[in-house]
């Protein structure tokens, strides 16, 4: 039997969590390298401490907290996810995995339990990719898909760059990825309304959707709202306009799966009596079959020049995120199943519509997922909501899946 997973202290931990950066609505307010982000870190890094980890912080600020192993020469298995959210985000994107990390040490601490291979708990760096694109910043710089300069020199809307945003919090650390990992685990609210809708506790996730994100600038001519004719207008926000829409019919236009988003827009010069001259704005598609992502790919590209050449506008789109398809490794998969059933869970197996830091962890360490649901589907939102039970229940599940790969949990002595 694995030791008992304590649903009421993670449940209680993910709400103390969720006091750092809380904003009206129940929701939190974490950006990647934020104060508060700092401060969530602080927090886990002092239960990490108390629950007799060791805690160290590599060069882009990833977190790991470890538990000692029988066996010092293995690799070890690593559970976790991030501590940073949306600018309207929620109690459980995140900070769920991260929290049930900790409470799976802290059960095999209560049980004086000892694993063979030591136990990670690890907070990836930016996995939103809000306050500074892409997504998945940390797991992937770790998994060597994005080189260290990128990471730190990256900006955010205000020109602050990431380097000195971490050096700030005092998180920059030294060295980068290359240990082997014996399995990657992480747990997630479901983020859409399947789990929830088909009545299902467990979400078995055998892989992540490919996404692509783009920066695009519309450039036109900023002139006057009142004596430029119509006819004579080189409207960049008229531009986006069309753009919009077309992205909103490429989503739908490829099921099932296929989604797609215009989620960031700035107006330049952003004046109510002067024709917009300028647009910058984000753009994603994402697919589980990488071949119909490229048939977006190529919609997008053909809707953007569409929309330059009506509207006389100069179209700059540059590919900021490409991540592809990424099956997850086929026994973790078959643990998390396994682990479901024998604690007599309703479970469905499921690719993930979010991207996670298991997916950039996916291409150098055996990795699967557990999802739970969350009420209505709704996340990236301060209303996200999961119920403790279910919560509880996940934790119990990466327990199992965890234990099988650390090496059979048997008394300290
Ligand atoms: C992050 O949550 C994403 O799916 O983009
Ligand atoms: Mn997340
Ligand atoms: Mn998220």
């Amino acid at each position: 039997m694995p030791p008992a997973v304590d649903g009421e202290r993670l449940w209680r931990s993910l709400m103390d969590l969720a006091e750092v950066g809380a904003i009206a609505g129940g929701g939190v307010r974490r950006l990647a390298l934020s104060d508060e982000d700092r401060r969530g870190r602080d927090l886990f890094a002092r239960w990490a401490r108390e629950g007799g980890c060791s805690v160290r912080i590599d060069a882009v600020g990833n977190l790991f907290a470890r538990r000692p192993g029988r066996d010092p020469s293995r690799p070890p298995v690593v559970i976790g996810s991030h501590l940073d959210t949306q600018p309207n985000g929620g109690r459980f994107d995140g900070a769920y995995g991260v929290m049930a990390g900790l409470e799976i040490v802290r059960a095999l601490n209560d049980a004086e339990l000892e694993t063979d291979a030591p136990i990670e708990v690890v907070a990836w760096t930016n996995e939103e990719g809000t306050r500074f694109a892409p997504s998945m910043m940390g797991s992937m710089a770790y998994a060597g898909l994005l080189p260290l300069d990128a990471v730190l020199g990256s900006r955010d809307a205000q020109g602050l760059s990431f380097g000195d945003e971490l050096e700030r919090i005092g998180y920059r650390g030294a060295g980068l990825g290359g240990d082997p990992i014996g399995a990657y685990f992480e747990a997630h609210i479901e983020q859409g309304p399947v789990l929830e809708e088909t009545g299902h506790t467990i979400g078995v996730v055998t892989g992540g959707q490919g996404q692509r994100w783009y920066d695009l600038v519309l450039t036109g001519q900023a002139a006057h709202a009142g004596s430029t004719p119509m006819d004579r207008r080189r409207d960049a926000l008229l531009g986006a306009a069309r753009v919009i829409q077309a992205v909103n019919r490429i989503g739908s236009a490829y099921p099932p799966g296929g989604v797609a988003t215009v989620g960031h827009l700035a107006v330049s010069p952003d004046s109510r009596n002067v024709i917009p001259g300028g647009v910058s704005m984000s753009i994603e598609i994402r697919h589980p079959d990488d071949a119909r992502r490229e048939r977006m790919d190529a919609a997008v590209r053909e809707a953007v020049a569409d929309a330059a050449a009506r509207g006389r506008l100069h179209a700059r789109l540059d590919v900021v995120l490409d991540q592809p398809a990424t099956p997850f490794d086929a026994h973790c998969v078959a643990a998390v199943r396994e682990a479901a059933r024998v604690e007599r869970l309703t479970h469905l197996d499921m690719v993930s519509g979010a991207a996670h830091d298991a997916i950039a962890i996916a291409r150098v360490a055996p990795t699967a997922m557990v999802f739970v649901p969350c009420a209505g589907g709704i996340s990236h939102n301060e209303a996200e909501s999961a119920s403790p039970q279910d919560l509880a229940a996940g934790c119990r599940v990466l327990m199992r899946a965890v234990l099988g790969r650390a090496g059979g949990a048997s008394r300290k002595r």
